[in-house]
Protein backbone atom coordinates (compact mmCIF):
# COMPACT_ATOMS: atom_id res chain seq x y z
CA UNK A 1 0.00 0.00 0.00
CA UNK A 2 1.50 3.69 -0.92
CA UNK A 3 1.44 6.15 1.52
CA UNK A 4 1.89 9.98 1.57
CA UNK A 5 5.39 10.75 2.60
CA UNK A 6 6.10 14.82 3.56
CA UNK A 7 9.01 15.99 2.10
CA UNK A 8 9.73 19.90 2.44
CA UNK A 9 7.82 23.19 2.35
CA UNK A 10 5.99 23.66 -0.94
CA UNK A 11 6.97 27.95 -0.22
CA UNK A 12 10.90 27.15 -0.11
CA UNK A 13 10.34 24.94 -3.84
CA UNK A 14 10.32 27.66 -6.13
CA UNK A 15 9.53 27.22 -9.75
CA UNK A 16 12.40 26.09 -12.07
CA UNK A 17 13.56 23.97 -9.24
CA UNK A 18 14.34 20.32 -9.28
CA UNK A 19 15.28 17.91 -6.27
CA UNK A 20 16.43 14.65 -5.79
CA UNK A 21 14.96 13.31 -2.97
CA UNK A 22 15.14 9.47 -1.68
CA UNK A 23 11.42 7.65 -0.35
CA UNK A 24 11.51 4.23 0.82
CA UNK A 25 14.89 3.40 -1.18
CA UNK A 26 13.11 4.48 -4.44
CA UNK A 27 15.35 7.78 -5.88
CA UNK A 28 13.00 10.26 -7.04
CA UNK A 29 13.78 13.65 -9.18
CA UNK A 30 11.07 15.77 -8.16
CA UNK A 31 10.42 19.17 -10.82
CA UNK A 32 8.41 22.83 -10.09
CA UNK A 33 7.47 23.79 -13.60
CA UNK A 34 6.03 27.04 -12.74
CA UNK A 35 2.17 26.01 -12.78
CA UNK A 36 2.66 22.66 -11.70
CA UNK A 37 4.95 20.23 -9.46
CA UNK A 38 6.07 16.78 -10.67
CA UNK A 39 7.70 13.58 -10.17
CA UNK A 40 9.57 11.04 -11.31
CA UNK A 41 11.27 7.40 -10.85
CA UNK A 42 14.94 8.14 -11.19
CA UNK A 43 15.77 5.36 -13.91
CA UNK A 44 15.78 5.70 -17.28
CA UNK A 45 13.44 3.88 -19.36
CA UNK A 46 15.77 2.94 -22.20
CA UNK A 47 18.55 1.34 -20.14
CA UNK A 48 18.43 2.40 -16.18
CA UNK A 49 20.32 5.82 -15.77
CA UNK A 50 19.82 7.65 -13.12
CA UNK A 51 18.05 9.82 -15.57
CA UNK A 52 16.94 12.99 -13.02
CA UNK A 53 20.44 14.08 -12.47
CA UNK A 54 20.36 14.81 -16.67
CA UNK A 55 20.26 18.28 -17.57
CA UNK A 56 17.52 20.06 -17.67
CA UNK A 57 16.90 22.54 -21.24
CA UNK A 58 14.53 22.93 -23.54
CA UNK A 59 13.83 21.65 -27.49
CA UNK A 60 13.64 23.28 -30.88
CA UNK A 61 9.91 23.17 -31.90
CA UNK A 62 7.78 23.41 -34.51
CA UNK A 63 8.49 26.65 -36.72
CA UNK A 64 8.38 27.89 -40.08
CA UNK A 65 11.41 26.39 -42.37
CA UNK A 66 14.40 27.43 -42.50
CA UNK A 67 13.89 28.95 -38.62
CA UNK A 68 15.11 27.10 -35.22
CA UNK A 69 12.69 27.93 -32.33
CA UNK A 70 13.39 27.29 -29.00
CA UNK A 71 10.72 25.77 -26.57
CA UNK A 72 9.64 24.33 -23.49
CA UNK A 73 12.83 25.50 -21.47
CA UNK A 74 13.44 23.85 -18.23
CA UNK A 75 10.78 21.29 -19.38
CA UNK A 76 13.10 18.75 -21.05
CA UNK A 77 15.31 16.62 -19.21
CA UNK A 78 18.25 15.32 -20.67
CA UNK A 79 19.13 11.72 -19.74
CA UNK A 80 23.05 11.64 -19.08
CA UNK A 81 23.67 8.38 -21.00
CA UNK A 82 22.54 8.40 -24.11
CA UNK A 83 20.18 11.46 -24.32
CA UNK A 84 16.95 10.77 -24.45
CA UNK A 85 14.88 14.11 -24.20
CA UNK A 86 11.60 13.26 -21.47
CA UNK A 87 8.83 15.78 -21.82
CA UNK A 88 8.84 16.93 -17.89
CA UNK A 89 4.58 17.67 -18.35
CA UNK A 90 4.48 14.41 -19.76
CA UNK A 91 6.95 11.77 -18.84
CA UNK A 92 7.16 10.85 -22.50
CA UNK A 93 10.48 10.89 -24.55
CA UNK A 94 10.17 13.37 -27.49
CA UNK A 95 11.02 10.87 -30.06
CA UNK A 96 7.91 8.50 -30.12
CA UNK A 97 5.83 10.08 -27.66
CA UNK A 98 4.96 6.64 -26.05
CA UNK A 99 7.93 6.02 -23.94
CA UNK A 100 8.09 7.31 -20.71
CA UNK A 101 9.31 7.89 -17.42
CA UNK A 102 7.83 6.19 -14.25
CA UNK A 103 5.60 9.25 -12.45
CA UNK A 104 4.97 9.61 -9.17
CA UNK A 105 2.06 11.47 -7.60
CA UNK A 106 2.73 14.44 -6.11
CA UNK A 107 0.68 16.06 -4.17
CA UNK A 108 0.68 19.68 -1.66
CA UNK A 109 -1.09 18.93 1.62
CA UNK A 110 -0.40 21.71 4.43
CA UNK A 111 1.85 23.51 2.69
CA UNK A 112 4.19 20.36 2.29
CA UNK A 113 5.17 18.92 -1.00
CA UNK A 114 4.33 15.04 -0.60
CA UNK A 115 5.54 12.40 -2.37
CA UNK A 116 2.51 9.02 -2.55
CA UNK A 117 5.17 6.18 -2.81
S1 LIG B 1 19.84 5.06 -20.38
FE1 LIG B 1 18.78 6.92 -20.68
S2 LIG B 1 18.93 7.30 -22.80
FE2 LIG B 1 19.94 5.41 -22.49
Amino acid sequence: MTELTRLFPAADFQAGEWRLVDVKGHSIGVYNLGDRIVAYRNVCPHQGAPVCLGRLGGTTVASKVGQYEWGHRGRVLVCPWHGWEFNLETGRVLFDGKTRLASVHVDVADGMVCLRV
